[in-house]
Formats: structure tokens, C-alpha cells, sequence
């Protein structure tokens, strides 16, 4: 898929992307440290890393202290970004200049796959595309996560995707706040994955989701948990009660994560009738 015809503005921050790390690093610790067979090759690519490589680096050294002998590519479609990131690879690290086919033109084999921030820029229709193109290079049980953040990372939502016999399993919808802005549910609806934004809407399944989130954080704060922390908390694991497939992991609920895996996968926005 060609990216969008006019220059993006690559807007990146340090940090944006720390949660997304802590959150794979804890939960995706076999994926980053395989290496049997084709996984030794097999690396992590940050695609649309933006106008400065930070994020790439970050993460980087967080998965190093897991799997040190990890190679990272981070892959840019505008060319004048990848060539200035140059000046920050090593042995292991390297930046090109290229689209979310690169890693299949390449022959470079992947284990993670991060689209993150990138496709606000497109059309909610071509989401579907975009995912099947990014999410080629992945060995079998490899992981996408495609998704969006605030600008300084305090709000997050991704989709990961898992590589399976079938081809990409919507396996997870990932909610992480640090709470800068305090909580409620409907926080995260900006910041939706570019398929879902703009899909909280009556009879769409997304719209369910958040209306038993609101209904089970409501409840919450009525039995006394007025603190954000508390409050997230404790709507989740009532959440949990009723709406199958969200995690009561204490490690994830402390930290602000809410990890909703539904038995079907998660589901796809209704298509719209032109
Ligand atoms: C907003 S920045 C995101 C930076 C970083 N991932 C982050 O989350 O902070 C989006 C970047 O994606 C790049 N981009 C857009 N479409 C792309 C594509 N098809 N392949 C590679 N990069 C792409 C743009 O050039 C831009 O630099």
C-alpha cells in the first residue's frame, strides 16, 4: 500500500510509546526472546517511526535487557527521515527507507511488527489492507500491533494481531492510561485504532463494549471508588463479570492496562453502505 501522497508530518515524542513496551516486555516475553530456527533472524520493525527514531531506540533497549542479540529495523516512508536516522545504527540496529511491504521485499522475516500513530493518516477502509500488507513478514505466532496515542503517549489504544494458520487473528484490543487526565471510559474514544474511531456509534459492536465499560465504571464509583485508579479498577473487574475476554490480571490493572481478548476476536466495524 503507497502511503498518502502529501508529506506527513512525522510528529514522534520521547516516551510515547514507553506503555507499549512495559506492556509486551511483561506479557510477549517468549515472542521477544525466541530463537529457534528462523526467529534468531526474525525482527522487531517499527514502521513509520517518524521524524526522529526515538521510539525505535526506546524499544530497543527495553527488549534488549530480554533478548539482547534482538535486530530492530525501523522502516520510514519518507526518505529524508530514514537517511537522518542513520547515524544511529549498530550492529543489530538499522533504519530504511521504505513502505509496510518492505520487510516481505526485503526478505527480512519479523516476530513484532508496530504501525503505531501511522494510520490515522488513512482511510478507515483500507485499515483491513494495511493490517494484511504489515502483518506479511510475521513468522507463524508473530504479533502487529497497530494502533494510536495522545502526543505524549498518556493514552493509548492498539490492536495486536497475531499471525496464525489463517492468516491475522484480531486477537486483542489494548486500553492503557496513566491517568494524566484522570478516567473515564469514553477517554479512550479518540484515540481509537483508525477503524474503530468515529464507530462508537448505537448497533456497532464497539459501542456495546463501551457501553457495558461505562455501565460497569458508573456501579464502581456508586460503591465509593471515586479515585481514577480505583475507579478503572474496579469497573474492570465488574466489567469482567459480564463481558467476556477482558483480563482481571492484577499486573494489568495496577498499571492502568485493560486488555479485552473477546473468544471471536475483536470485532470488526459494521461496513459502511455507501
Ligand atoms: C505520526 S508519525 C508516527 C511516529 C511514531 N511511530 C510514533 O508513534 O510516535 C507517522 C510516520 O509514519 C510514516 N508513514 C506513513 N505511512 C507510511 C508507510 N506506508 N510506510 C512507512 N512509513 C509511513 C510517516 O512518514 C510519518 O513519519
Amino acid at each position: 500500500m503507497t502511503p498518502p501522497e502529501r508529506r506527513t508530518r512525522g510528529r514522534t515524542s520521547r516516551s510515547r510509546l514507553r506503555a507499549l513496551d512495559a506492556y509486551l516486555c511483561q506479557c510477549e516475553r517468549p515472542l521477544l526472546e525466541r530463537q529457534d530456527g528462523p526467529w534468531r533472524e526474525a525482527a522487531f520493525l517499527d514502521v513509520g517511526f517518524g521524524e526522529h527514531p526515538w521510539t525505535t531506540l526506546e524499544s530497543a533497549e527495553a527488549f534488549r535487557e530480554l533478548n539482547p542479540s534482538l535486530p530492530v529495523i525501523g522502516v520510514e516512508a519518507d526518505a529524508g527521515r530514514a537517511a537522518a536516522a542513520a547515524s544511529h545504527e549498530d550492529a543489530l540496529t538499522r533504519f530504511r527507507h521504505g513502505g509496510f511491504g518492505w520487510a516481505v521485499a526485503a526478505g527480512q522475516p519479523a516476530r513484532l511488527v508496530r504501525a503505531m500513530n501511522i494510520l490515522r493518516q488513512y482511510r478507515p477502509e483500507d485499515v483491513e489492507a494495511a493490517h494484511a500488507e504489515l502483518g506479511q513478514a510475521l513468522l507463524p505466532g508473530g504479533l502487529l500491533v497497530e494502533g494510536s496515542t495522545d502526543a505524549r503517549g498518556g493514552i493509548t489504544v492498539a490492536h495486536l494481531l497475531r499471525r496464525g494458520p489463517e492468516g491475522l487473528a484480531r486477537e486483542v484490543l489494548l486500553f492503557h492510561t496513566d491517568f494524566h487526565q484522570g478516567f473515564a471510559p469514553l477517554l479512550f474514544r479518540d484515540w481509537l485504532p483508525r477503524d474503530l474511531r468515529r464507530r462508537v456509534l448505537p448497533e456497532e459492536p464497539i459501542h456495546a463494549f463501551f457501553a457495558a465499560w461505562t455501565a460497569a465504571w458508573t456501579q464502581a464509583r456508586e460503591h465509593g471508588a471515586w479515585e481514577p485508579r480505583i475507579a478503572f479498577r474496579e469497573g474492570a473487574l465488574r466489567l469482567a463479570a459480564s463481558c467476556p475476554g477482558v483480563s482481571t490480571e492484577e499486573w494489568l490493572l495496577e498499571r492502568g492496562y485493560l486488555r479485552w481478548q473477546p473468544p471471536g476476536g475483536v470485532p470488526r466495524p459494521t461496513p459502511l453502505l455507501i
